[in-house]
């Protein structure tokens, strides 16, 4: 199952709603519009009522589909050297994502909300730790610089190099 991120649960006051913030923005357009659609995206799984929870995890799934598979490609063509880790994970969610879809199918709408609570708790910390790194050597290799990243209204956090 998923990994528990607990450093920036200061992040989601209430872990039924999953909401954006601009703290999630990393400075490579592509990779900030499709973290932008798995936010809205969990986030209806977390509210949405069960008769559309089936349908709801399969658009989700979609997109984890080709989320992972956009970063995983351009980790491959610009050889990002620490890559393996990111993909396995990717790798790992993606399979919770298909099992959990396979029991929200048989009418366990309660699995898909718990995957959906652990898909909020899991992003904050992949997204700073694994796609933050990736962001920047994107950047990089496309502009020669690191990323600028310009957020609205966030209280910059401890240890924070941006
Ligand atoms: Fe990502
Ligand atoms: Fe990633």
């Amino acid at each position: 199952m998923l990994k528990q991120n607990r450093d920036y649960r200061t992040l989601m006051p209430n872990p039924n709603e999953f909401k954006w913030s601009d703290e999630y923005l990393l400075g490579y357009g592509p990779m900030d519009g499709t973290h932008r659609e798995f936010v809205t995206l969990v986030n209806a799984l977390l509210e949405c009522p069960d008769a559309v929870m089936a349908a709801n995890l399969e658009a989700f799934a979609r997109h984890a589909e080709s989320h992972f598979k956009d970063e995983d490609e351009w980790m491959e063509r610009t050889e990002f050297p620490p890559r393996d880790c990111h993909v396995e994970e990717h790798g790992a969610v993606l399979k919770s994502v298909r099992e959990v879809l396979e029991v929200v199918r048989q009418g366990d709408c309660a699995e898909g909300r718990r995957l959906a609570a652990a898909l909020a708790d899991w992003f904050p910390g992949h997204a700073f730790h694994l796609d933050s790194a990736l962001a920047q050597w994107l950047v990089k290799k496309s502009h020669g610089g690191k990323p600028v990243v310009i957020r609205r209204n966030v209280v910059q956090r401890e240890g924070s190099d941006s």
